[in-house]
C-alpha cells in the first residue's frame, strides 16, 4: 500500500479517534518497513512513500500528542533511519527555575511570596520544601488509565523530544501505575546518571576506542537521546520524580503530599526532600545537602525550594518561564586557574563591540573552558557599571594567569588575576577605537538622560557592517524567533558570503525568497558544498512552514534594542496583529499622539523600551526591509485565550488605591490569566477600574469619564475566590 492509492484524509481533518486509528495503521506499517529493511534487509516500499508515511506520522503525533503510541515508530529504534525523534508538545510547559545565589537571596524570595500572597506573619508559617537539584536532564511522562503513554523531553518548554522507546529502558520508571491513579498523570523529574555508573561507562566506551563523556549530565542526555533504544537499554540512567504536568485529578494538596504519592506508585522520590518553615530553617537544610554534596553518589547543583500548599502555588502563578512559587539555590560555582591567551572583538547585531577571553582551555566542574566573556571596556579594565571594582580594580593583560570561575551553565567569568605572575613586558590592553568589522568609528554614547556614558561602545556603521547584519539574521532565526531547523548560526554565515543571484541572504526577506531565486538561479542550492537535493528541499519546506508565525516571535525576532522574549510577548498581547502592532509604531513616532501614550501605558513597557521601539520603527531602512519581509509571510493574530466564560476577557482594567486582600501583581496576574488588559492609567480606553481606600486621581479621571468603578470585593465577587 502507498499513500497514493488510499483516500487518506489532510491531517487536519482527522478526529481524534481516526487518528489513533491512522496511528495504530502507521505504527504496524512503518514497522513492517523497517523490519524488511533492516532485518530482511529486502525493502519493501520506495524511500519517498516510506518517508511520507514517517512524515505523516509525525505531523498527526504533533496534532495529537496525547495519542503518541508507546510504540510510536517515532521513537523507535527503526528510526535510525529518520533524522530524529517526533516532537510532542507539552500539555502543560515545562519550567525552568529561576535562581538565588545567597542566603540573602532567599530571605527575598520568602519575603517576596509573603508579600505577593498578602500572608503576613500573623497569619503562622509559610511551609516550603527544600529538595537536591538533581543535575540530568528532565523528562515528562504520561500515563493515562495507569499505563505509561508517552515520555517526552523539555526541549524548549513548549515541545520536547518523543523519547518513549528509551524511557522503557529504565528501570526506575514504571511502566504501570498501581489502580486508583487518576485517569491522565503526567509525572515529571530528573534523569540523571550516578558518579560510579559513569565511570564505568567512560572506561567501556574509551576501552572501546570511542569518545568519553565530559561529565555524568552529558552522559545522561547522551545516553537518552540515542536513536537506538537498545544502546540507551544498555546505559545507567536513573530517575527521580519530582514535579508533574498535566493531571485529571490532583490527589493531594502540598508538594510534600504529591510527592509522597509519587514514591506509593513506584518512582524514586529523592530521600532528602524536606519541608521547613522559614528562610532559616531552608539555608540551614540547604548548607546540610552542600555538606553531604560529594557522598551522594551522583551530580546535584543546588537545593530547589518550592512553595508547599498546592493552592497558594495556584495563586502564585508564573513570571515568563519560571513558577513564583519555587526557586533554585545554586550551590557556589567551581574555579580554576589558567592563562589569558587572547583578547578577541565581537561585533553584535545592534553593533556592541564585546571583549572575549581566549584562555588556555582548562576544566572546571568538569567541562573544558576555553572562552570568557569580558562584558565591555571598562570590565577589562576592572571598573564595574556603577564604577566600583571588579576583582579588585585589577586590570586583564594578555599572557595572565587568571581564575576563572563556572556555575552550572553560565558563562565562566574571569574572577581575578595572580599579578605575582604577570610579566614585566604585560602592557594593559588598547581597547579598539574602530569596528574590526567594518572599519566605522566605534563609539561611547552619552545617554541624554543620565549623561553618563554609555559602557558599551558601538560600531556606528550600521547598515555597512557585515558583522551587525550577521549577527541580526543569526537572531532572526534562533530558537525562541523563527526557529528555522537546518539555518543556524552557521549557515547564516554561509549564505551572507554568496552573492544574492547565487542564492545569498542578506536581510530576513531573502530567507523566504530562497526557494524562488533557487529555480532561476544558475548556482542552485542542490549543488552547493555541504547541500543535496533531500537537504535543499528540507531547508526550503523548513523556511516554508514559518510562512505563518506567532505575532510575538516575530517582533522578538526583529532583534529590536531591549525588545526581548517577555518584552515581545506583551507587544504581541497588547496590539494583537502584526499590522495593528505596525500602524501603532508608525504612528508613535510622533510623540504626541495618543498612539505613543497607548505604547508606554503598556504595563510592563517602560520608556527605554518604547523609546527604542521608536528608534527602530522611524528609519526609514527598517520599514523597508519590513515590507519587504511581510509581503512573504503571514503573521499569525494573538488569539486570546478562550475565556468566554470569564467577564473580564478582553477588557482593560485599572488597579488603584491600596488593596487588602491580594497584592497588585497578584491582582494583575489573576486579571490577565482570566484575558484582561491591566494598564497603569486611566484613558477612554479602560473598561473597568477597581479602587481599593485612598484611590487618587485615578479614582477621579475614571469617575469623570464615566468609567465604571468598582471595589476590590465587587472585583472578587465579579471573578470568583
Ligand atoms: S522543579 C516548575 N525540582 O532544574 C518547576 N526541578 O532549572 C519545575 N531540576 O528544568 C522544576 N532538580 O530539569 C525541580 N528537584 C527539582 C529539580 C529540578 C533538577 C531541574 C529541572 C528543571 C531545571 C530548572
Amino acid at each position: 500500500m502507498s499513500l497514493a492509492d488510499t483516500s487518506l484524509k489532510d491531517v487536519g481533518a482527522l478526529t481524534a479517534e481516526e487518528a489513533a486509528l491512522e496511528l495504530e495503521r502507521l505504527a504496524r506499517l512503518i514497522a513492517e518497513y523497517d523490519e524488511a529493511y533492516h532485518t530482511q534487509d529486502a525493502p519493501v516500499v520506495d524511500d519517498a512513500t516510506y518517508d511520507a508515511l514517517r512524515r505523516r506520522n509525525e505531523a498527526i503525533e504533533t496534532a495529537f500528542p496525547q495519542l503518541v503510541r508507546a510504540d510510536s515508530p517515532s521513537a523507535r529504534v527503526g528510526a535510525a533511519v529518520a533524522d530524529g525523534f517526533g516532537k510532542i508538545t507539552h500539555a502543560v510547559p515545562m519550567l525552568s527555575l529561576d535562581n538565588a545565589f545567597s542566603d540573602g537571596d532567599v530571605q527575598d524570595f520568602i519575603g517576596k511570596v509573603r508579600r505577593f500572597l498578602k500572608y503576613d506573619p500573623l497569619m503562622g508559617a509559610l511551609a516550603v520544601t527544600a529538595e537536591p537539584k538533581i543535575d540530568g536532564l528532565s523528562l515528562s511522562l504520561r500515563y493515562e488509565r495507569g499505563k505509561l503513554v508517552y515520555a517526552a523531553t523539555r526541549g524548549d518548554g513548549t515541545t520536547g523530544e518523543n523519547v518513549t522507546a528509551n524511557a522503557l529502558t529504565i528501570s526506575d520508571i514504571p511502566q504501570q501505575l498501581p489502580a486508583g491513579v487518576p485517569d491522565v498523570v503526567e509525572v515529571r523529574g530528573e534523569v540523571y546518571m550516578g558518579h560510579a555508573d559513569f565511570a564505568a561507562l567512560n572506561a567501556r566506551m574509551e576501552g572501546n576506542g570511542g569518545k568519553v563523556f565530559a561529565n555524568p549530565r552529558n552522559a545522561a542526555a547522551g545516553s537518552l537521546r540515542q536513536l537506538n533504544s537498545e544502546i540507551t537499554r544498555t546505559r545507567p540512567l536513573k530517575f527521580f520524580a519530582y514535579a508533574w504536568g498535566e493531571m485529571s485529578e490532583v490527589p493531594a494538596s502540598t508538594q510534600m503530599g504529591m510527592v509522597e504519592l509519587f514514591g506509593q506508585w513506584g518512582f524514586e522520590v529523592n530521600p532528602l526532600m524536606k519541608r521547613c518553615e522559614s528562610a532559616e530553617e531552608l539555608v540551614k537544610v540547604y548548607h546540610g545537602i552542600e555538606e553531604d554534596r560529594s557522598g551522594l553518589g551522583y551530580d546535584i547543583d543546588g537545593v530547589v525550594y518550592k512553595v508547599d500548599r498546592l493552592d497558594l502555588q495556584a495563586r502564585l502563578g508564573f513570571v515568563s518561564r519560571s513558577p513564583r512559587w519555587a526557586i533554585a539555590h545554586k550551590f557556589p560555582a567551581e574555579r580554576a586557574f589558567t592563562t589569558l591567551n587572547a583578547i578577541e572583538i565581537q561585533v553584535g547585531r545592534t553593533g556592541a563591540l564585546t571583549p572575549v577571553a581566549k584562555l588556555e582551555p582548562v576544566t572546571v566542574g568538569g567541562v573544558v573552558v576555553s572562552n570568557a566573556t569580558l562584558h565591555n571596556e571598562d570590565y577589562v579594565k576592572g571598573i564595574g557599571q556603577d564604577g566600583e571594582t571588579i576583582r579588585d580594580g585589577k586590570d586583564l593583560r594578555v599572557g595572565d594567569t587568571v581564575v576563572i570561575q563556572r556555575a552550572g551553565d553560565v558563562i565562566p567569568q574571569i574572577v581575578d588575576v595572580d599579578l605575582a605572575k604577570r610579566s614585566v613586558d604585560a602592557v594593559p590592553f588598547q581597547y579598539p577605537e574602530n569596528c574590526p568589522a567594518c572599519g566605522s568609528h566605534a563609539v561611547r554614547e552619552v545617554n541624554p538622560n543620565s549623561g553618563k556614558v554609555d559602557a558599551i561602545r558601538r560600531c556606528t556603521g550600521g547598515l555597512i557592517c557585515p558583522a551587525q547584519a550577521i549577527e541580526k539574521l543569526k537572531h532572526f532565526v534562533s530558537r525562541n524567533a523563527f526557529d528555522i531547523e537546518g539555518l543556524g548560526e552557521k549557515q547564516v554565515e554561509a549564505f551572507y558570503e554568496y552573492d544574492m543571484d547565487k542564492g545569498g541572504i542578506r536581510s530576513p526577506a531573502d530567507i523566504f525568497t530562497l526557494a524562488e531565486r533557487d529555480k532561476t538561479s544558475l548556482a542552485k542550492l542542490r549543488s552547493r558544498e555541504g547541500f543535496g537535493a533531500v537537504s535543499a528541499r528540507k531547508l526550503f519546506d523548513a523556511i516554508d512552514s514559518k510562512r505563518q508565525i506567532e505575532l510575538n516571535r516575530l517582533i522578538f525576532g526583529l532583534g529590536i534594542r531591549h525588545v526581548g522574549e517577555g518584552n515581545a510577548k506583551l507587544l504581541a498581547r497588547a496590539y494583537t496583529s502584526w499590522n495593528g502592532f505596525y500602524d501603532a509604531m508608525i504612528s508613535a513616532t510622533d510623540t504626541t499622539s495618543d498612539a505613543y501614550r497607548e505604547l508606554n501605558d503598556i504595563d510592563g513597557i517602560g520608556g527605554t523600551v518604547a523609546n527604542a521601539l521608536l528608534e527602530f520603527f522611524a528609519e526609514a531602512h527598517n520599514q523597508e526591509a519590513l515590507a519587504a519581509l511581510t509581503a512573504q509571510i503571514s503573521p499569525l493574530d494573538v488569539v486570546v485565550a478562550d475565556n468566554s466564560e470569564s467577564p473580564v476577557a478582553g477588557k482593560t482594567l485599572v488597579f488603584t488605591g491600596s488593596l487588602e486582600r491580594m497584592s497588585r501583581d497578584e491582582a494583575k496576574a489573576r486579571a490577565e490569566s482570566l484575558g484582561a488588559k491591566v494598564s497603569g492609567s486611566v484613558s477612554k480606553k479602560t473598561d473597568l477600574v477597581i479602587a481599593g481606600p485612598k484611590a487618587g486621581s485615578k479614582l477621579t479621571k475614571a469617575q469623570s469619564l464615566g468609567i465604571e468603578v468598582i471595589s476590590e470585593d465587587d472585583w472578587f465577587e465579579l471573578v470568583g475566590d
